[in-house]
């Protein structure tokens, strides 16, 4: 098969990885790609926001599937165009991304099949907005609606920060302005992603991303400092009443309105006592989430990919090893505040690259044959063990290995399995 990746983060990385591994594939190639990528697939420059393009260029290419990474050409579309080109796509439809695209309809859904979420107000008027608030305890959680890269979110502590919370949103920062006003859930949050080919519900796996900057979980969120898989939290029990008290009726409730949702669903949970109520859904891998189950799944990602875009779920299998996975972010001092690029990273080349350990890339480039940062979040560093501990441990190895004295990370990851 001729394969297409869409992306250029370390998510798309360990996709193409675990993809390569399958005799399956015979031309990969990911558009626009990083310079990790490109030392092991084809790179194309290529708009991916632009569904015709990506459409065309697919013809041309003679690609047999597409597999679509992130989260804004899912959004815009690009499934949609490329399907309508009659090419084979991993990736839902527009209709269907707008659960993660809108927060507002995601809630709507799950009030329509009783999913438990939190307690929530949506407004498009700051002052109904603000009125809301007032008959609200604290803490109390501030989203803007729409894609807003993880940042669109704040957990107030005080009436002043969620005041100003609401104000910054109303100002235009993002885009649209409504705002989803809900009650603090509490306990731990686990990602549980699952595939879904419109109908059938697999699970494939779960894990637990470390979203704030420093060690001890402290300072500003960030897209995602580090992962580990599996996560001990989602225990079977979790995961049954996860799948049939939110995921299965909400994705039941899609197919019923005519937008089944085809693609992996990353299911956010806050789990409480042994009881799961959904934070939130995105519609594409978690990244660095993705690093740590790609890691542990390896070729059959290609097998189970297909089965999902072709509808076959009914009969697929996940077969898992009893391992452990775990990927720490590497990142440009500053993130994810403002941070310098084009420094060199250096150590690469001396590293290990095999089945139970890779350093995935995320914002790199290639200047003159070396490797150079050319984002906020770099590198995924990601080792697998037979326990955690021994995934963390060559993690670290690994990491203390890289030469890059304007990179940091955080050194806790696991921190809470462990
Ligand atoms: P989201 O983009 O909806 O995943 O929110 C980003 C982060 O904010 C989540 O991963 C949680 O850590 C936190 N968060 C969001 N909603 C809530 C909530 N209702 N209660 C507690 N924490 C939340
Ligand atoms: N790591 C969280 C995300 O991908 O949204």
């Amino acid at each position: 098969m001729n394969i297409l990746i869409l992306g250029s983060g370390g998510r798309e990385h360990a996709i193409a990885w675990a993809v390569l591994q399958n005799p399956k594939c015979d031309r990969l190639i990911v558009a626009p790609g990083n310079a990790g990528i490109a030392q092991i697939a084809e790179c194309a420059d290529l708009d991916i926001l632009d569904g015709a393009a990506v459409a065309a260029f697919a013809c041309d290419e003679s690609i047999d599937f597409a597999i679509v990474g992130p989260e804004a050409p899912l959004a815009a579309g690009v499934a949609d165009a490329l399907r309508d080109a009659g090419i084979m796509v991993f990736g839902p439809s527009a209709e269907a991304a707008r659960l993660e695209a809108s927060k507002s309809f995601t809630k709507e859904v799950c009030a329509a099949v009783g999913a438990p979420t939190a307690a929530y107000g949506r407004f498009d008027d700051v002052a109904a907005a603000r009125a809301y608030l007032r008959e609200q305890p604290l803490p109390i959680v501030i989203k803007a609606d729409g894609l807003a890269a993880g940042k669109g979110v704040t957990v107030a502590e005080t009436r002043a920060d969620a005041e100003a919370a609401l104000e910054d949103i109303f100002d235009g920062t993002h885009g649209r302005a409504e705002v989803v006003i809900e009650a603090f859930l509490s306990g731990e949050e686990a990602s549980f992603f699952c595939l879904v080919d419109g109908e059938t519900v697999l699970p494939l796996g779960t894990a637990q991303d470390h979203k704030r900057v420093g060690d001890g979980d402290q300072g500003p969120n960030t897209g995602g400092m580090g992962a580990y898989s599996p996560a001990p939290v989602m225990t079977p029990q979790v995961e049954e009443r996860a799948l049939s008290q939110i995921v299965r009726p909400t994705m039941a409730e899609m197919a019923r309105r005519g937008t089944p949702f085809q693609g992996v669903l990353f299911v956010g949970l806050m789990i409480d006592d042994g009881a799961p109520s959904l934070v939130e859904y995105n519609v594409r891998f978690g990244d660095p989430e993705c690093q740590c189950l790609m890691m542990r799944l390896g070729g059959q990602v290609l097998d189970l990919l297909l089965a999902c875009a072709e509808g076959r779920l009914d009969t697929a299998q996940v077969h898992w090893a009893a391992d452990h996975a775990l990927c720490v972010v590497m990142a440009a001092k500053g993130y994810p505040g403002a941070y310098a690029k084009g420094t060199e990273i250096g150590g690469l080349d001396g590293l290990p690259r095999d089945s139970r350990r890779m350093v995935f890339h995320a914002g790199t480039a290639e200047a003159d044959g070396r490797i150079v940062a050319a984002g906020g979040r770099v590198l995924g560093v990601t080792a697998r063990g037979d326990t955690l501990a021994a995934a963390h441990a060559e993690a670290y190895a690994m990491v203390d290995a890289v030469d890059w004295s304007d990179g940091f990370c955080r050194r806790d990851i696991g921190w809470r399995a462990l």
